[in-house]
């Protein structure tokens, strides 16, 4: 069990925190204009205060058969799970006003904001980058078809690229979960709208705005630098404006949630977009379209410079113009993670993506205040940004792949203020790595030596420059202290201490990864100082079950009510197994995967899987709904080595690595392109009895496909797995209350069940029932019901004014799985 402080909010709300949350106030403000500003309000004041679902109480995913790993091109989940495609690219949904969105591609970041409670409510959804290729049939220069099929294509036309800028970006969408359990989009709905990744001829505009000590006319000089030797006190290079508007947003990667209700979105490889058509990943070559701001990059600024920041949109409010605070840094802004304590300036920490980058943490200057959304809106555009320095060192080096580990697992850190102009390219201006994609260094500076002028062309970075680490030992102080092993997600627990999803770093061979937790300095979220220590690390468990065989290559993180650690898996595609270059130390691990890692009893530390990736796909955005009924996945880039082999031909899907959701590769079934999509993971519900006996769907079959016979891998899971139970809870009553009209008590169930209540007292030594009731629960989710008092409750609450009682609630399921509760409370 964890303690948590009343007050203190934190990370991503998963959870009872964002049940209290959101629902309270959605309830208070009806969906309507004002949900964000009542959402403050009621969200704030509610937030944690319910102890009903306590840290450490089975949520309706913590327990599940885990899953062998598979190559199959499919998406799995456990016995008694089903997963079921929410929208896909391509899918249009429309507003009220008349506008009809397209769903983008590459679905990354999720994160659900409720209209009405658990079961209706806003997904905001990230679109990383487009698939050229997929979209509209470019193949990288130096890709060559077989012989005998069509000539590759290495040109675009503008139309291609708008089509390609309208499929990124941002959707918002309203969706609704139907009596049987299954979401579905709502459209039209006055919330479903998109932000594009520039303008689209024939679309809405959807700009944004820039926030912060960096926005102004771009080139603009906001103040001049002094100049000077680099470390020294108050030295600074000159603050230059990156622009007031940006016409969209790119590269968005992952991202996070604000208590005053907002989403934050990461805008990550950002670089290349703008460059000319090439053979390089992430190289759009957008700039050819006249007039638009991608321009082959000349270093203009005002070009590449709008993008690489955080960007902030407010789901409820359709009229919100999104923003990118500079005050946040530029670089690979992987996602955000919140910390609020009672009486502290606001915090976020964040990852940069990539392999030798740091993780940094955000201090607000002005304080959140619960309600005033004018002050809360205005957080995030001023504050002190700080970079983490690590002692003894930042990365994990190990001498060969899998072999021992050279590094420290645990240490010391202290957080290094990044100036405001260093915020304009902040990667490079702190380590010395430019913006490019290949995320080369410049050439180092000596012992203090060479260009150490701020102003200067040749700048190397400040941190870029050789150290003595002890007996005349020269090393990088970058790549010693601040360097780490790709910090992508980061989290904060709800006591405060922060998790680091470091995915990998082939560099120093580490190619599994770790997680690792980070303690501030007396636990104040604005200490200059921290511990550390790695948590848990990537890599072949050894274990003998199939489904704790170990996780590789972590990439987001999200924690359940029951104290969980969850984990998606981000190996690269072309080095899965069965892919072009699959790695010998990623073949155990075979497609990307969700998987989760309790924290406390008995299995402690033990990754299980629970999901398995398409073929060539990465499960990003997971989130569970305020409930934890549903946990939504964004399956993204399936088949996306396609586009790099020789053999593929646009249009001739037999050519594709993968056809999922549509088909199956790996059974041969319905030929197809494959789509990123959206998946929502629910229980299993079994049919009502009297109804006619539909089968659940196979959970390895996606959804959309009929479970055609023949279909290996299809077979009618039979439901083995024992109803959850959660949030039990006695509302308060009186003796003479409870002995007039009995007592009202509250569960959640996540299956249809038969749920026997019963209240149990001990008097004496002996165990009485003092009120029962049994009923068929048909619905999942929360019930409340009145539990009347037995004869024997009457007679013994005639003599007491108060009663300590166990509150006990069996659930059986429809094939006879129970589960028995308890919790402790009292009448009086
Ligand atoms: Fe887009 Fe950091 O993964
Ligand atoms: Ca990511
Ligand atoms: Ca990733």
């Amino acid at each position: 069990m964890q303690t948590v402080d009343d007050q203190t909010l934190v990370g991503k709300l998963t959870g009872d925190q964002t049940r209290r949350s959101f629902i309270k106030a959605v309830a208070a403000a009806g969906a309507s204009t004002v949900a964000a500003q009542a959402l403050e309000i009621a969200g704030v004041t509610d937030l944690m205060t319910d102890s009903a679902l306590a840290a450490g109480d089975a949520t309706p995913f913590s327990e599940f058969t885990a899953l062998a790993a598979s190559s199959l091109d499919r998406f799995e989940v456990p016995p008694g799970f089903r997963a079921d495609v929410l929208i896909r690219y391509g899918d249009t949904f429309a507003n009220t006003d008349g506008t009809t969105w397209t769903y983008g591609y590459n679905n990354d970041y999720l994160a659900y904001f409720p209209l009405d409670g658990e079961n209706e409510g806003l997904i905001f959804v990230n679109h990383e980058y487009p698939a050229p290729f997929f979209q509209n049939g470019y193949k990288q220069t130096g890709v060559e078809n077989p012989a005998g099929a069509p000539a590759a294509k290495h040109t675009k036309t503008d139309a291609e690229i708008h089509q390609e800028m309208e499929s990124v970006g941002n959707s918002i969408v309203h969706i609704k979960r139907g009596a049987d359990g299954i979401w579905k989009v709502v459209s039209p709905s006055r919330y479903n709208r998109r932000i594009f990744g520039g303008d689209v001829p024939g679309k809405p505009d959807t700009p944004l705005t820039f926030t912060g000590p960096l926005a102004g006319a771009p080139g603009t000089v906001l103040q001049a630098g002094s100049g000077g030797t680099v470390g020294t006190a108050g030295v600074r290079g000159p603050r230059i404006a990156v622009g007031t508007t940006a016409p969209g947003t790119i590269g968005n990667c992952s991202g996070g949630i604000t208590p005053w209700g907002t989403a934050l979105s990461c805008e990550e490889n950002y670089d290349g977009y703008g460059f000319a058509l090439g053979n390089q990943d992430f190289f759009y070559g957008w700039g050819q379209v006249a007039g638009n701001e991608y321009k082959a990059d000349t270093g203009a600024v005002g070009e590449s410079q709008r993008y690489g920041w955080v960007c902030e949109h407010d789901p409820h409010d359709p009229a919100f113009v999104g923003r990118k605070h500079t005050a946040l840094g530029r670089f690979r802004h992987e996602n955000t993670a919140f910390r609020q304590a009672p009486g502290k300036k606001f915090v976020l920490y964040m990852g940069d993506d990539q392999a030798n980058q740091a993780t940094y943490k955000f201090v607000s200057t002005r304080a959140f205040v619960p309600g005033d959304r004018a002050n809360n809106l205005q957080i995030l555009t001023e504050g002190t940004l700080y970079v983490a320095r690590w002692a003894p060192e930042g990365r994990r080096r190990f001498s060969a792949i899998n072999g021992p580990l050279l590094t420290a697992t645990s240490g010391t850190g202290q957080w290094v203020k990044v100036e405001d102009w260093e915020l304009y390219d902040t990667r490079l201006s702190l380590g010395g790595y430019t913006t490019s994609t290949a995320g080369t260094r410049r050439p180092k500076q000596g012992t203090n030596t060479g260009d150490t002028d701020p102003t200067s062309a040749n700048y190397a970075g400040r941190f870029n420059r050789d150290i003595d680490t002890g007996g005349g030992v020269l090393a990088n102080e970058w790549l010693t202290h601040f360097a780490m092993n790709r910090p992508e997600d980061v989290e904060v627990d709800s006591d405060g201490t922060v998790y680091i999803a470091l995915t990998n770093n082939s560099g120093v061979n580490d190619v599994h990864g770790s997680v690792r937790r980070l303690t501030e300095a007396g636990n104040d979220p604005e200490a200059l100082t921290f511990t550390w220590q790695d948590y848990a690390s990537g890599g072949v468990t050894g274990r003998p079950a199939e489904g704790e065989k170990g996780f590789s290559s972590c990439d987001n993180l999200v924690f359940d009510s029951a104290n969980n650690l969850w984990i998606v898996t981000d190996i690269s595609s072309a080095s899965l197994r069965g892919s072009t270059n699959a790695a010998p130390h990623y073949d155990y691990h075979a497609n990307n995967a969700v998987f989760m890692i309790p924290r406390s009893g008995p299995n402690a530390g033990i990754a299980f899987r629970f999901a398995n990736m398409p073929i060539e796909a990465e499960g990003t955005g997971p989130y569970f709904t305020p409930d934890e009924q549903t946990l939504f996945i964004n399956v993204q880039h399936p088949g996306e080595v396609t586009a790099t082999r020789t053999s593929a031909v646009f249009g001739d899907v037999q050519t594709y690595s993968s056809w999922w959701p549509g088909g199956d590769r790996t059974a041969n079934f319905t030929p197809s392109t494959p789509i990123p999509a959206t998946v929502a993971i629910t229980r299993v519900r079994p049919p009502a009895p009297g109804s006619p006996s539909t089968p659940p769907p196979s959970q390895t079959i996606p959804a959309g496909i009929p479970a055609t016979p023949g279909v290996p891998g299809s077979p009618t899971p039979a439901d083995t797995s024992r109803p959850v139970l959660t949030r039990l809870a006695l509302k308060k009553v009186s003796a003479a209350g409870f002995r007039r009209a009995g007592a009202r008590v509250t569960f959640a169930v996540s299956e249809p069940a038969t749920v026997r209540i019963r209240l149990l007292a001990k008097v004496g030594r002996r165990t009485l029932t003092v009120g029962s009731r049994t009923l068929k629960v048909g619905r999942v989710g929360s019930s409340t019901v009145t539990v009347r008092p037995s004869s024997t409750g009457k007679a013994v609450l005639r003599l007491r004014s108060r009663l300590n009682v166990t509150l006990e609630v069996r659930a059986t399921d429809l094939a006879g799985n129970a589960r028995t509760t308890k919790k402790s409370t009292r009448i009086g």
